[in-house]
């Protein structure tokens, strides 16, 4: 009889209600499909074996970023993390780091919705009506290639060290935004965005470690951007 390959899930796990610490379960998820990803091993622990693991998921399309998580050192998304691309038979998962935990790999997101908010993530608009059309040629349009694609997932803001010793850095994610608005043609707030990020913990404290870039998900280069806050700055 052929016997079913196992892959053994490490999962990190923290209930801040009743655990005084954090650890790890391990579980025995059956290698189905040789497609099989990390976030449908997930699915099955708490379908199937422990209905009480906490994680977020939604598109499983890495669209929405939901399901950003630590797999097996590096950060990704869960979605579109394929338990065949890792190596070995055990999978250890961990939270976004950097985060205060609510449960399991379940964060608080919500530090990172503030910075992303205060660097303004919309077109301002001064010569027109707000509802009015604004049109951009082909090459206006390509400036913001690399920029438009950022799906807020958190990986990079986890994987900075600067997010983790300085709470009040806006971090990559922010500040890559914050470039994707000043690079829009359409955006009348240049002055205005160069502005707010040319504060103490704006794009002065990136100690480019580039971290941030080796972490995306989507290949995307926050570092770059933040240099080219710091350039128009200078
Ligand atoms: Fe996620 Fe990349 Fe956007 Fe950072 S830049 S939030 S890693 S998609
Ligand atoms: Fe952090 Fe990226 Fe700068 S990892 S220090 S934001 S280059």
């Amino acid at each position: 009889m052929v016997q079913k390959r196992e892959i053994c899930f490490k999962v990190f796990r923290f209930d801040p209600d009743r655990d005084s610490k954090p650890y790890f379960q391990a579980y025995q998820v059956p290698f189905v499909r040789k497609d099989l990803t990390v976030l449908e091993g997930l699915f099955y622990i708490q379908e199937k074996l422990d209905n009480s693991l906490a994680f977020r998921s939604s598109c499983r399309s890495a669209v929405c970023g939901s399901c950003a998580m630590h797999i097996n050192g590096g950060y990704g998304l869960a979605c579109n993390t394929l338990v065949s691309s890792l190596k070995g038979n055990k999978i250890t998962i961990r939270p976004l780091g950097h985060m205060n935990i609510i449960k399991d790999l379940f964060v608080d997101l919500e530090p990172f919705w503030k910075k992303y908010e205060f660097i303004k993530p919309y077109l301002i608009s001064k010569t027109l009506p707000s509802d009015h059309e604004r049109l951009q040629s082909h090459s206006e349009r390509a400036k913001l290639d690399g920029l438009i694609d950022c799906i807020l997932c958190g990986c990079c803001y986890s994987s900075c060290m600067v997010t983790l010793t300085k709470d009040e850095y806006l971090g990559p994610a922010a500040l890559l935004w914050a470039n994707r608005f000043y690079v829009d043609s359409r955006d009348d707030a240049k002055d205005e965005r160069l502005a707010i990020v040319n504060v103490e913990n704006g794009v002065w404290r990136c100690h480019t470690i580039f971290n941030c870039h080796q972490s995306c998900p989507k290949s995307l280069n926050p570092a770059s951007c933040i240099t080219n806050l710091k350039m128009k700055l200078i």
